[in-house]
C-alpha cells in the first residue's frame, strides 16, 4: 500500500489510473477520509462493501464536483434543495435526491434515491475533475468504526487492504457531513453533521429530526452501533462520575480538578463545539488504542455541532449497552 502526497499531480495521476482500473482509492475530503471507487463502475463499487465489511443495503454518498453532474444523477430537485446547495456546496452537506437511472443500483442500494455531495477539499475536487466522473465513497474505516480524519488512521485501519491512499493532511471539519432529505416540502436532517441544524434553518426554515419524526434511522447506514471505538464508551455528565482508574476519558473541556483517568483528552480546552468536532474522532482513536477498559466521553451541549457529537457518542455507547438513551 502506497501513501502518496495528493497535491501532486502525479500522485493524483496514479489515483485516476487506478480508479479507472476499477480499484479503490481512499482520499482526502474536508470531512473525513473517503474509501474511493468510480461511480459508474459497479465491480469497483463492490469492492468498497468488500473492503470495509459492509452490509450491501447501506448505500454510498456519491461525490461530484460540478452541478452539470447534479443533473445527470439526480431528477426532480426540490427548490428547497436548490437553496441549500446555493449556500453550502462545496462543503460537508449530502443530500438525498431521486436518482435518474445512470447511477448504479449497488450504488444506492437499490433505493430509488441517491446521497451525493459535492466536497470542498482541494484534493478529492481535483480527483473526481481529473477522473471525469464522480466517486462513490464512504467513510474509509472498517464498518462500524469510528471514521478516519488522518490519511494514517486509514493506513491503519485497511491495512493492506488498498492500493493507494492520497494524504491531503488532517480533515478540517473532523466529522461527518450532515445528509439532509425531503418530502414534498419538508426538509429532514438524517444524520447531524458538520454543518448544524441551525444553519440549515436559517436557509430553509423549519427542518425536522428524521429520527424523531419516524422513530427509526431511515437507512440502514443509520443503525445504532455506528462510529464505535473497540473499547465500551460510557457518556458521563461530569469528571466525577468516573470511577475506574484503568479508563481513559475524553473530556469536553479542560477538566477543573485532577481525574481519576490514566489517560485524559481534551476536545477543546475552552469548550468551542467546532473545534470539539473537529479533534472527535481523531482523539476517540487515539484513546481507543490505549490500554484501558473503558473510556469516558463527557457530554456535551447539544446545540450546533454538539448534536453531530452527541449522535456519535449515542450510538458508541449503545454497542455495549453501557449506556442506553
Ligand atoms: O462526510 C461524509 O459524508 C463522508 C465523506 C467521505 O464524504 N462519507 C460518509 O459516508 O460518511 P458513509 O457511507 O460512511 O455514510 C453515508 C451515510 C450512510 O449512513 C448511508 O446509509 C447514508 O449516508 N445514505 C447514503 N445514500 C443514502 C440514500 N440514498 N438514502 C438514505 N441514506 C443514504
Ligand atoms: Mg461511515
Amino acid at each position: 500500500m502506497e501513501i502518496l502526497n495528493g497535491f501532486e499531480t502525479s500522485s493524483v495521476q496514479r489515483a485516476v489510473y487506478l480508479l479507472k482500473s476499477g480499484e479503490l482509492v481512499a482520499f482526502p475530503t474536508e470531512t473525513v477520509y473517503g474509501l474511493g471507487a468510480d461511480a459508474f463502475n459497479p465491480y469497483a463499487v463492490a469492492k468498497i462493501f468488500e473492503t470495509k465489511g459492509r452490509p450491501r443495503f447501506d448505500p454510498l454518498i456519491v461525490h461530484i464536483d460540478t452541478k452539470e453532474w447534479l443533473d445527470k444523477i439526480a431528477v426532480e430537485i426540490p427548490d428547497k434543495a436548490k437553496k441549500l446547495i446555493e449556500k453550502f456546496w462545496p462543503g460537508p452537506m449530502t443530500l438525498i435526491l431521486k436518482k435518474s437511472n445512470i447511477i448504479p443500483d449497488i450504488v444506492t442500494s437499490g433505493l430509488p434515491t441517491v446521497g451525493i455531495r459535492m466536497p470542498s477539499h482541494p484534493v478529492a475536487k481535483n480527483l473526481i475533475k481529473e477522473l471525469r466522473r464522480p466517486i462513490a465513497a464512504p467513510s474509509a474505516n472498517p464498518f462500524g468504526y469510528v471514521s478516519p480524519t488522518k490519511a494514517i488512521h486509514v493506513a491503519n485501519m485497511l491495512k493492506n487492504k488498498i492500493k493507494l491512499i492520497l494524504d491531503g493532511g488532517d480533515s478540517v471539519y473532523g466529522i461527518e457531513s450532515t445528509i439532509i432529505s425531503f418530502q414534498k416540502e419538508h426538509v429532514f436532517i438524517n444524520r447531524h453533521g458538520a454543518i448544524s441544524l441551525e444553519e440549515i434553518q436559517e436557509v430553509v426554515g423549519e427542518v425536522k429530526d428524521k429520527k424523531e419524526i419516524t422513530g427509526t434511522y431511515e437507512s440502514p447506514g443509520m443503525m445504532p452501533y455506528h462510529y464505535s471505538p473497540e473499547k465500551p464508551l460510557k457518556i458521563v455528565n461530569s469528571p466525577e462520575e468516573i470511577d475506574k482508574k484503568n479508563s481513559a476519558f475524553l473530556a469536553f473541556k479542560t477538566p477543573l480538578k485532577p481525574v481519576l483517568s490514566k489517560y485524559v483528552r481534551v476536545l477543546s480546552e475552552k469548550g468551542d463545539l467546532k473545534e470539539a468536532a473537529s479533534n472527535f474522532f481523531s482523539h476517540l482513536i487515539e484513546l481507543d488504542q490505549r490500554d484501558v477498559e473503558i473510556i469516558y466521553a463527557e457530554r456535551v451541549p447539544e446545540k450546533g455541532l454538539g448534536r453531530a457529537i452527541m449522535e456519535r457518542l449515542k450510538k458508541a455507547s449503545k454497542k455495549y449497552n453501557v449506556i442506553t438513551h
